[in-house]
């Protein structure tokens, strides 16, 4: 059994392949977190190996042992008033005007596999024997509230996913204040508050900071996950790298405000939290409801960074992401928006989509423009009609000429947002978020639908449904262009209106949930101004998300090396794009834009027809390689080889199940003159086999290219190689 509860002991014990997590009962009242990290078989007799000193002067002696004190115990689900002066993971407030919750251990629940979240993304099981869970319940007597604490275990992945349901059961309504996912320690300070920092263009830049005595946070208030910060957090010795040191991930599987803290306390234990953000949160629980917050997975690696990204892309790409796409090879793809923005006809794509489809590209994506009267950004969001003037056959003219052509056909869609120069804003002005009396402020010239009322979902998942099943449409590109102010909804009532921050992310998963389930044989590509709310919790409804609306190859090396933290490879949009680059003006060459763009999922976003004919034939080689390598790309382990963050130069690796197929790409940033070579060795190869690099037909062993590795001179600026190697035998 992955779970077991040791009687003798009064723990916990949850076991992945190479790792530990144990919880242990304090004399019956507390669960304590007592241990997570490399695998052990048991921890004997706790209350002799507790990892927290025994309480001094200036703490509350606890009501169940004088030597100690719930201000410095590390509780595994800590609340606020009877001695814990630490943020706590609940806090609420009751019919008698009080605000103190105490939690008290009250049995637990053992099962094969993984139920799913009500109404919120989560990682899931195929069949039961993949994974084990464990419900500890707790429960405040006083105030009649029950608190489930859930730890699902999978039999193959280093992870634990952990989530937090609470009910009602008392007599009278409840007012919940925070209730976190998830709370962990580690026992000393040495560590690194690591994080993913952004902005729009700019996401996911790998920032650490030295844990320091008090709190270090990451939020977001924007009812999104955001371009800003990502719901990620890790924990990571100073000294460790991509393949040792001791790491711990934490990933929210959630899209909207959310939290992210380590505080330490004055003993040195680090106290680790994170979950939907306390900060303009409110929930009214009224006698009998439950509430379900979302999940974290947890990840502990003694091997460094490398391994623990390795645990969350074959986690998430196998057991979070869903659908027929989740397997699938992905079309190349070719996108409007860089090539003509607004200004294109019916006329125009298809010059764009001819040519594209000559050089192998399969699948034509009209963005942005097609709709209501929209060729500039200030109108005709809701109005999902297509512009006649632009398109004298509609989407479905269009869309049955580019699959005459032979490819399959996409579409653009903001279907969370309303122009106030639109129909749908005219007809309903009190279906935008807003508060009566109040200015409304705008960004990108738009609004946002209050998703929390049912016919606005309704009406966004018919009007979505409508053209979907108008025409020929295989892919749907689903864009979010603002974060949301004055929140106010004109449907809620008073007491309620606290709640619209996480009822507008239950609505969204409602809306993806019905779409994606009514067209299973649709791709659907997040995004949000690019990479803004690329979140675990989206990928449970997009397979893929448009990694960065900044498309320069040099920018995504550090913004795809960042979002390779969390994100596995088959879920990162990555498009070859126009020279001067639209966002940053530098000039790359078009071997190295189809190199990086190469590591994802690969497109192409301008006009072809600008294109000279070697540069045609270029782009018709690149396409040919990703095809032969998208499955490694896609399904294989990758291993971050040299980082952008560090030094001058990125490499970046991908090796099949069966170590039988290896991609390398390595970036050159800045040339220098007479500088030392880069040595980039290759990881989890077979040492034995012997592997041909396919373009030069050179023949090197696993040993050598893992130990000796290859040598890069980086004496060209933005210079870059992709280089396939295929195993050809294995000599013992
Ligand atoms: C933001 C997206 O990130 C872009 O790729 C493009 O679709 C524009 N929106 C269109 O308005």
């Amino acid at each position: 059994m992955a779970i077991r509860y040791e009687e003798e002991h009064r723990i916990f014990h949850l076991q992945t392949p190479k790792t530990s997590y144990i919880i242990g009962i304090m004399e019956g009242r507390y669960l304590l977190h007592l241990y997570y990290g490399k695998k052990i078989q048991s921890y004997p007799d706790f209350m002799r190996h507790l990892p927290i000193r025994k309480g001094r002067s200036w703490e509350c002696e606890d009501v169940s042992h004088p030597d100690y004190c719930l201000g410095t115990l590390s509780t595994e689900y800590p609340c606020y008033g009877s001695g814990d002066f630490r943020s706590p993971a609940f806090h609420a407030e009751y019919e008698d005007g009080s605000a103190v919750t105490c939690l008290t251990y009250a049995g637990y629940e053992l099962y094969r596999g993984k139920k799913p979240l009500k109404g919120l993304p989560a990682t899931y099981v195929e069949k039961a024997q993949e994974a084990e869970t464990l419900e500890i319940l707790l429960r405040d007597e006083l105030q009649g509230l029950e608190v489930v604490l859930s730890y699902t275990v999978f039999a193959d992945f280093d992870a634990i996913i952990k989530s937090v349901r609470v009910k009602n059961a008392g007599k009278h309504s409840v007012r919940i204040k925070r209730i976190l996912s998830s709370t962990a320690y580690v026992f000393d300070k040495d560590f690194e508050f690591v994080h993913l920092e952004g902005a729009w263009a700019r996401e996911r830049h790998i920032q650490k900071m030295p844990l320091i005595n008090g709190t270090m946070s990451i939020d977001s208030k924007r009812v999104s996950s955001s371009h800003y910060h990502s719901p990620f957090l890790a924990i990571a010795r100073p000294s460790a790298t991509e393949t040792q040191g001791d790491v711990y991930g934490y990933s929210l599987v959630y899209s909207g405000n959310f939290l992210a803290e380590a505080e330490v306390d004055s003993k040195d234990v680090a106290r680790i939290q994170m979950g939907i953000n306390p900060f303009g949160f409110q929930w009214l629980l009224e006698k009998g409801e439950e509430f379900q917050a979302p999940e974290v997975v947890l990840t502990y690696s003694a091997n460094g960074f490398g391994e623990m990204s390795r645990t969350y892309h074959k986690l998430y790409r196998t057991r979070l992401c869903r659908g027929n796409f989740r397997d699938a090879e992905r079309p190349v793809l070719i996108n409007n928006w860089e090539a003509t923005y607004f200004q294109f006809n019916e006329e125009k794509i298809l010059d764009i989509a001819r040519l594209a489809k000559s050089a192998g590209v399969e699948l034509m994506v009209l963005d942005d423009g097609w709709f209501g009267k929209r060729n500039i950004d200030n109108c005709s969001l809701g109005d999902w009609f297509p512009n006649r003037e632009k398109l004298p056959e509609g989407i479905t003219g269009l869309a049955n000429k580019i699959v005459d052509i032979g490819m399959q056909f996409g579409l653009w869609f903001e279907p969370e947002m309303v122009s106030e120069d639109s129909d749908l804003f005219r007809a309903h002005p009190d279906w935008c978020i807003h508060i009566k009396g109040r200015e409304k402020t705008t960004s990108r010239n738009q609004l946002v639908l209050d998703l929390t009322r049912q016919d606005v979902r309704d009406y966004i998942v018919k009007a979505v449904s409508d053209i979907l099943e108008s025409a020929p449409i295989s892919y749907v590109k689903w864009d979010m262009n603002r974060n949301i102010t004055e929140i106010g909804s004109a449907k809620l009532p008073t007491e309620r209106q606290q709640e619209l921050p996480h009822r507008y992310i239950l609505g969204i998963y409602e809306v993806l949930e019905r779409i994606t389930t009514a067209f299973p044989n649709v791709l659907f590509e997040g995004c949000s101004g690019g990479g803004g709310r690329f979140d675990a919790g989206m990928l449970y409804y997009y397979p893929q998300y448009w990694t960065s609306d900044d498309t320069d190859a040099i920018e995504r090396l550090y913004i795809q090396h960042g979002t390779s933290m969390v994100m596995p490879a088959s879920t990162m949009g990555a498009h070859v794009s126009a020279v001067p680059n639209h966002q940053v003006k530098r000039t790359t060459s078009l071997k190295t834009r189809g190199n990086v763009a190469s590591v994802g999922q690969f497109g192409y976003e301008l006009d072809l027809n600008t294109l000279s004919e070697d540069e045609i034939q270029t782009v018709k080689a690149q396409i040919q390689r990703y095809k032969e390598i998208r499955e490694v790309i896609h399904q294989g382990q990758m291993y971050r080889l040299r980082s952008p963050f560090e030094g001058n130069d990125t490499a970046w690796e991908y090796v099949s199940e069966q170590k039988d197929e290896v991609v390398l790409m390595h970036c050159t940033i800045q040339a220098g003159v007479q500088r030392g070579l880069s040595q980039v060795k290759l990881e989890g190869l077979d040492p034995e086999a012997t592997y041909r690099e396919i373009d030069t037909g050179e023949t090197y062993r696993g040993d050598f290219l893992m130990h000796v590795g290859l040598y890069f001179s980086n004496d060209r600026d933005y210079e870059s190689q992709l280089m396939v190697f295929r195993k050809i035998k294995t000599v013992k």
